[in-house]
């Protein structure tokens, strides 16, 4: 053993971590470019469990002494007491999380810390750790998506009567009510959700065991680490458990589905919010001001998320690039992975947690109700879907249910909208006479089917905007999400 050996109890610096082979040590530059430390330690639960897991099968299967085993869950308490303290030492020099631990684990227990790392590498422990951790964030998204979606029930349940002009293209369409388009990101927010769970299947896989590459000399029991740490299967093939990174993927694909879902809302509620729409306010305390234009309330917070929706994609890419050239099994590329995933998981719960208050609102203690999401105004909504004849579908229907086939029904009210446009009224106020000149069959109940409250009533089949099948809906969602 050369004499730069390190000491039995001290793991001190990053040459010291590898073996007596390395005779000269990294510049600080290099150990600042390999380090991950600073960024990794945010796992430091996911790594003491995987290695409590790990520590008991070796004991279990008599790989490490019974002591060996207490010993080491006697140093991971300490080193959890030090990290939640704030008092642990994190050392650039240990490269990592996994090196950092494992050091202070042999610093503070001796030679059990040096076995724990018996029939494991860096490899497989990352692997595990970051699937740990993921599933454990997962698992936080999924109650932010339901605790949102609670937030737009809450405020479609109070607007199912409140009626907007729907639109294609941006041209006023139909009229809906508030609450049916509301219920639409309901919908999406519940497929984001159906697709966390799916995604959360494939995290909850145990590579441990996988070892460096090819798996390992020593008896383990993975099926019993996997069962200690709630996984639901073990990784079927070395290579693949060390190197793939497909999960990480998948998740990150999955959060920015789900942030352009949050983009979408958002730039509906900035189109909502604006003078010319004034549809709805958002409280006071998601907006800002201007520095020179004193009237300016700004909705930086519905704007910041469709930016960060971009911030997210770009993870995505970042991943999948990142895998794309390597070859098996696994490369230093794969700690590249750590930031665009941690970023994706921190601008995801911020946003869900911040869209799910600024919609429904805070609990107000004093009141037991919730306060402070936003406001509806029913009569600009109501006014705008007044204008620009949304309801000219339904005098054409009118017309089918009279006999005309539809293109003809289509091609009439194109000529009675033609008309109203050059008198400047809407079609319920043209007189009866003139629309009969059209076509005969008009009769007076043409104007209840004309009217806002009569276009909505009609479009009654499962799916549709009429009240009853909103209710409905409604009733479904709140079952689910209570
Ligand atoms: N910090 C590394 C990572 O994030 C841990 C695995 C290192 N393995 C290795 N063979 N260098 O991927």
């Amino acid at each position: 053993m050369s004499t730069s050996a390190p000491s039995h109890n001290q793991l001190d610096t990053k040459a010291e971590a590898w073996s007596a082979l390395f005779s000269e040590p990294m510049s600080d530059l290099v150990k600042r470019y390999t380090s991950s430390v600073f960024f990794d330690k945010r796992m430091w639960q996911a790594d003491i469990q995987g290695s409590l897991a790990h520590a008991e099968m070796l004991s279990a299967q008599k790989i490490i002494a019974a002591e060996d085993f207490a010993a080491i869950q006697k140093g991971m308490a300490q080193i959890t007491s030090e990290i939640e303290a704030g008092s642990f030492d994190w050392k650039l020099d240990l490269e990592d999380v996994h090196l950092n631990i494992e050091a202070r684990l042999t610093q503070l227990v001796g030679d059990a810390g040096k076995r724990l790392h018996t029939g494991r590498s860096r490899n497989d422990q990352v692997a595990t750790d970051v699937r740990l951790w993921l599933r454990g964030e997962i698992d936080l998204i999924e109650g932010l998506l339901k605790e949102l979606q609670r937030s737009l029930v809450e405020v479609a349940e109070k607007n199912v009567d409140v009626i907007l002009p729907g639109f294609t293209h941006l041209q006023v369409a139909q009229p809906v009510s508030f609450a049916h388009h509301l219920l639409a990101y309901v919908e999406m927010f519940k497929r984001d959700a159906e697709r966390m769970l799916d995604v959360r299947k494939r995290v909850n896989v145990l590579p441990l065991g996988s070892a460096a590459l090819a798996g390992t000399t020593y008896p383990l029991d993975r099926e019993r680490v996997a069962k200690t740490l709630g996984m639901e299967a073990v990784s079927q093939n070395s290579l693949d458990g060390v190197s793939d990174r497909d999960f990480a993927i998948e998740f990150t694909a999955a959060a920015s589905l789900c942030m352009v879902h949050v983009s979408r809302l958002s730039e509906e509620l900035i189109i909502w919010m604006s003078q010319n729409f004034g549809f709805i306010k958002i409280a006071d305390r998601f907006t800002t001001g201007s520095s020179i234009m004193p009237q300016k309330k700004n909705p930086d917070v519905p704007e910041l998320a469709r930016g960060k929706t971009g911030r997210v994609v770009g993870h995505l890419m970042g991943l999948i690039t990142l895998m794309k050239g390597q070859p098996l099994a696994y490369n230093k590329d794969n700690q590249e992975d750590k930031e665009p995933l941690f970023d994706t998981v921190d601008t995801l719960k911020d946003t869900l947690r911040i869209f799910a208050e600024m919609i429904g609102g805070q609990l107000n203690p004093a009141t037991g109700a919730k306060d402070g999401g936003i406001t509806v105004n029913a009569e600009n909504m109501r006014a705008a879907a007044l204008k620009g004849y949304a309801t000219a579908t339904d005098l054409a229907d009118y017309l089918v249910k009279k006999g005309l086939p539809f293109r003809d029904a289509h091609e009439t009210v194109a000529h009675a909208v033609k008309l109203a446009t050059m008198k400047g009224v809407d079609l319920t106020e043209l007189p009866l006479a003139e629309l009969q000149a059209f076509n005969p069959n008009i009769e007076a109940d043409v104007f209840e089917a004309l009217s806002l409250e009569g276009s909505l009533n009609a479009r009654n089949t499962l799916g549709g905007t009429a009240p009853a099948q909103v209710r409905a809906q409604l009733a479904k969602h709140l079952a689910r999400l209570a």
